[in-house]
């Protein structure tokens, strides 16, 4: 694999048993690279197979099909004991921030939940240090700590399950439908901070949208995904000059005008 690429996955396909004799190929034949420091977005419709894939690439879940190769390493493979490592610089934001943040802990638990997982400090001082510099890359405020996630807006939740998948310093952040649930103003917000995130720490990102007038804020390149199969892949401003597949401009007109 080459040193540019940090992620790298071919020929992935998975399918899904949803009745006796019914199966979903939810994934069908992917093959995708993924380039340091880039934003690479997918796109296609509810349904696509986008979620599936995104859990593949982290190995969630295993595909019948495929190989995936993170830094040049096939990860496919590698029995679970062997992932730590690769789990850790792999990390991931979901949608409804809601329901991917305990209700019973407090902020500071939550953000200190994976420092204390994987002991990256040894001492209480230097831990709080770290939970108020992920703070202030998410700009929230210090006041924040002693409180619970239903105490915040949609929008401070999101910045919350952003400053916890970022806390171990991963490479690559993979955000599926990370601002979908938020209004547009608030989109636009954590939009901007994921770009100053990925300045400031040289990530990589994979985001994850059903909506191609979000993607275009945000991605060098865009992956435009239906029925589990990608139609079309070129750099962002490519896909939306100068589209060369149907469903592509489909996707495109889809998108309201003002
Ligand atoms: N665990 C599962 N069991 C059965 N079917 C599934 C499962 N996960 C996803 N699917 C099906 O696979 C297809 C792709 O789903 P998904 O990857 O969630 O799409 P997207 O994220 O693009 O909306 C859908 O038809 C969905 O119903
Ligand atoms: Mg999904």
């Amino acid at each position: 694999m080459e040193d540019r690429l940090i992620l790298s996955a071919s020929h992935l396909k998975k399918s899904f048993r949803t009745g006796r004799n019914n199966n979903v190929l939810a994934v069908n034949d992917v093959s995708l690279e993924v380039i340091k420091g880039e934003t690479l977005a997918i796109v296609g419709e509810s349904g696509c197979g986008k979620s599936t894939l995104a859990r593949i690439l982290m190995r969630m879940i295993d595909a019948d099909e495929g190989s995936i190769y993170f830094e040049g390493e096939e990860i496919s493979g590698l029995p679970e004991k062997k992932l730590r490592v690769c789990r850790r610089m792999m990390q991931m934001v979901f949608q409804d921030p809601a329901s991917s943040l305990d209700p019973r802990m407090k902020i500071r638990d939550i953000i200190s939940e994976p420092l204390l997982a994987w002991k990256v400090y040894d001492s209480r001082s230097k831990r709080e240090d770290r939970i108020l510099e992920l703070l202030e890359l998410v700009d929230l405020k210090e006041d924040c700590l002693d409180r619970y996630p239903h105490q915040f807006s949609g929008g401070q939740r999101q910045r919350i399950g952003i400053a916890r998948a970022i806390a171990l310093n991963p490479k690559l952040l993979i955000c599926d439908e990370s601002v979908s649930a938020l209004d547009v103003c608030v989109q636009a917000q954590i939009l901007n901070l994921l770009k100053s995130l990925k300045q400031k720490m040289g990530l990589t990102c994979l985001f994850i949208s059903h909506d191609l007038a979000v993607v275009s804020f945000i991605a060098d390149r865009v992956c435009v995904m239906k029925n589990g199969q990608i139609c079309e892949m070129a750099p962002a401003s490519r896909i939306y000059n100068d589209p060369q597949h149907e469903y592509t401009k489909y996707l495109l007109s889809c998108i309201p005008q003002i």
